[in-house]
């Protein structure tokens, strides 16, 4: 742009238990970013349920919230949607200008979306432009209009614009990414554990190769902890967090949470397995863990035997400076790795 850098958006990552945001600053000339603010709300457990808002005033409520306690100017929004919603295809294509690309995209989106072509709106990024052949390797993501509109409308009714529809699993990516040295050969699985669905995105350099999202997450330990324990959700939550809960005994919970973790494991290696067969890649080097859920008690350090690599918890704000007088730093940093997602939104830009 001419004048001046052009604009961050607001990031707010609608999860299903709680709505996430993020504004950052880009300091420019490789200086990094600075975050401008910082906010968490909580959902109903009912608001939002298998990926759809079932309950969109509670969801507008506590967007209003954020925006008026945070004192928010920044209307224009970057928010994500998770893989059930979407169509996303690595494509090999023959190489071509981006506006030839951009046409030809189109035609080609058609073999592998299932519904009608009128009914998505598709993008596209360019991964690799030279691949095998000297093809290029492109990312195609199609979309249903209808989410557009709702997600559109649902914003609007905040007084925001939606002004780019992304996905958790590329948005945890790019958080990885400005926060973690990347070395071309190295393969990373990313795995972002919300309250409902796991992202999984496996990163060979910084090209995704894989990605999926499973039905295992947060959720599970509270579910089995209701289940043995004859315990209330809110109960169940703050047990799972390892805050006392009047009357519950807190060491009947640890052989609870341990056999959810392996069931979790189990769910991980066939993801994992399925991408070694699916790509002809067998290592993994290295497993980051982000989302909420990567903060289960022993959960980082189960997964890094099970699978016998390092595994790391990933902080969104590593590279992010932070001001201590306006923002509260404890706070940020005991809850960073619920953020990974808002980060990456609020990494995109206007007109991207
Ligand atoms: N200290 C903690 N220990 C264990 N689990 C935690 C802790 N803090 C949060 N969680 C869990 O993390 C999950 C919420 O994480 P996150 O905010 O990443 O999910 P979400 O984005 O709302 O969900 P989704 O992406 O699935 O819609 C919940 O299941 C919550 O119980
Ligand atoms: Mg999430």
């Amino acid at each position: 742009m001419f004048f001046g850098k052009s604009k961050n958006l607001l990031g707010l990552d609608i999860g299903s238990s709680a709505v996430k945001m993020v504004e950052l600053k880009d300091l420019g000339k490789g200086k990094g970013y600075q975050l401008l603010s910082f906010g968490i709300e909580p959902l109903p457990a009912e608001a939002i349920v298998g990926g759809t808002i079932m309950d969109s005033g509670a969801v507008i409520d506590a967007i209003t919230k954020l925006i008026r306690e945070n004192n928010i100017k920044n209307t224009n929004v970057a928010t994500a949607v998770d893989g059930n919603s979407v169509i996303i295809k690595r494509i090999s294509m023959m190489p071509m200008s981006e506006a030839e690309l951009a046409e030809a995209i189109q035609w080609e989106a058609g073999q592998y979306i299932p519904f009608d072509i009128e009914e998505v709106k598709i993008d596209h990024q360019i991964l690799e432009s030279e691949g095998a052949g000297g093809n290029i390797t492109v990312l195609l993501v199609a979309v249903k209009r209808d989410l557009l509109t709702e997600y559109a409308s649902l914003l609007g009714q905040a007084g925001l614009n939606v002004s780019a529809l992304d996905l958790d699993v590329f948005c945890a990516q790019n958080a990885y990414e400005i926060n973690y040295p990347i070395s071309s050969g190295e393969i990373t699985a990313l795995v972002n554990i919300g309250a409902g669905t796991t992202n999984i995105c496996v990163l060979k350099g910084g090209s995704p190769l894989f990605w999926r999202d499973i039905q295992a997450a947060g959720n599970n330990y509270t579910d089995s902890l209701q289940r043995e324990m004859n315990l209330t959700y809110e109960q169940a939550e703050s047990i799972k967090r390892g805050t006392a809960v009047d009357g519950v005994r807190q060491e009947q919970a640890a052989p609870i949470l341990n056999a959810v973790t392996e069931e979790f494991g189990a769910e991980l290696k066939k993801t994992l397995d399925f991408f070694r067969v699916t790509t002809n890649e067998n290592a993994i080097h290295k497993i980051m863990l982000s989302g909420g859920g990567s903060q289960v008690t022993n959960l980082d350090r189960y997964i890094s035997q099970f699978f016998g690599v390092p595994v790391e918890i990933m902080n969104p704000f590593q590279n992010v400076t932070v001001d201590e007088r306006n923002l509260p730093l404890d706070t940020i940093n005991r809850l960073a790795p619920h953020f990974a997602v808002a980060v990456g939104l609020a990494l995109r830009r206007m007109g991207d």
